[in-house]
């Protein structure tokens, strides 16, 4: 196939067991079971095994005892850094040297510890280190989490970042994921992978969309007017945050069922949130008509994020904790592929052309 798609839209550069996105039914699966099934009924930990192992048990483990020397206020940059150092400091052996239950213990041990990473970059330089006696009394990782944290677990808040982190688990082939498999295409080690994956997950334009999502929450309920916020934002040619998607072309199933969840949460935001979603997808349909573009996962995980009282500047590591369960399943079914990846492109550069009709290039004498 030698057609050029800007983006790689549509190109299919893997076959994968993992997690199918119904484009039009609006479903997510993940290796056959619906997430509306899974949310509720089991907690992530449990998700993390049907991802990675195909199996509920034994899930994903306990975070290894591990102290964030000091943390920046930007959770994606130390969770980035501490990812790859983990590597080093237990001496990560290369994909390519490893059988798949070993690289599969190395990914169980990062992912629960990359959660600690973060929980602790939130927690914040200065701040004591809450003892591990008191995190151990949580009983699911969203609650072992939040005492990491903050030292207390408000159950609302569990729930809240439990559903959340179901629904954001996996979802095929996005910009980290791609990241995570290239990384490991080259048999680096899983620390190497993973922190790749933070890295490009980082962006407004994948993890980072929620904490653009409040800001304009907020803009809406001072004013009163969401047609006139919507209206401004699309006059000037802006994205409307938290809406569109590359695949679904019905609506998000997760921003379904987030959106449910915020309402059983009684969030404080839900009504302004549902009022604005009914006005941009209005607004929408008439500025893009041929183009469906719905509400997406990051809407609605704001407002639920919001319950559990997540600062705006965390939400692109509450994803990342969320997607340790998907990179971990694609670095290991890579791996099982053992097939670098390497795409071609096309070269539209000047033509063959001497040095001296560079730019800067020294005069002779
Ligand atoms: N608001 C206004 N216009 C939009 C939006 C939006 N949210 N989304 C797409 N469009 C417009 C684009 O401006 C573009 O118009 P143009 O053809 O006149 O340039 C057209 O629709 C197609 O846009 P693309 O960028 O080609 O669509 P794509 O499928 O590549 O984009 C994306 C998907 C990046 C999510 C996009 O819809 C977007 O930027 N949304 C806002 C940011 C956001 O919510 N990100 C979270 C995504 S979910 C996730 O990553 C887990």
């Amino acid at each position: 196939m030698n057609e050029f798609k800007p983006g790689l839209e549509g190109v299919i550069a893997f076959e994968t067991e993992i997690a199918e996105p119904d484009r039009e039914g609006g479903a997510l699966r993940y290796r056959g079971v619906d997430i509306e099934e899974l949310v509720g009924r089991v907690p992530y930990e449990k998700v993390w095994g049907l991802l990675v192992d195909e199996s509920l048990d034994p899930g994903m483990p306990e975070p290894e005892p591990f102290v964030l020397a000091r943390p920046t206020g930007n959770a994606p940059s130390d969770l980035q850094a501490a990812t790859a150092r983990l590597s080093a400091e237990w001496g990560l052996r290369k994909l390519v040297d490893l059988d798949d239950r070993d690289a599969r213990d190395d990914l169980a041990r990062l992912s629960a510890t990359m959660m600690s990473v973060v929980a602790q970059s939130a927690r914040g330089r200065g701040q004591q280190r809450v003892p591990d006696d008191v995190v151990a009394q949580g009983e699911t990782a969203a609650e072992r989490f939040l005492l990491r944290w903050r030292g207390e677990a408000d159950p609302r808040h569990v729930k809240a970042i439990d559903t959340y982190w179901i629904c954001t688990a996996e979802h095929g082939l996005n910009a980290s994921t791609f990241t995570a498999r290239i990384t490991a295409s080259t048999g680096a080690d899983c620390g190497a992978a993973m922190s790749a994956a933070v890295g490009a997950l980082s962006g407004p334009l994948h993890g980072g969309a929620p904490a653009r999502v409040l800001p304009m929450l907020d803009e809406v309920e001072r004013t009163q007017d969401p047609e006139a916020y919507v209206k401004d934002v699309l006059a000037r040619h802006q994205r409307i945050m938290g809406f569109g998607h590359r695949i679904y072309r019905a609506e998000d199933p997760r921003a379904r069922l987030l959106r449910r969840t915020a309402k059983e949460l009684a969030s404080r935001r839900f009504e302004v949130a549902e009022e604005l979603e009914h006005v941009a997808l209005a607004a929408l349909r008439e500025y893009k008509p041929d183009r469906p573009l719905e509400t997406n996962v990051e809407f609605w995980s704001a407002v639920v994020l919001d319950v559990a009282e997540i600062p705006h500047d965390l939400t692109p590591a509450m994803f990342a904790c969320a997607r340790v369960a998907g990179w971990s399943a694609h670095i290991l079914e890579e791996k099982r592929t053992g097939r670098l990846i390497r795409p071609s492109a096309r070269y539209v550069g000047p033509s063959p052309r001497p040095l001296s009709a560079v730019a800067g290039t020294p005069v002779p004498g």
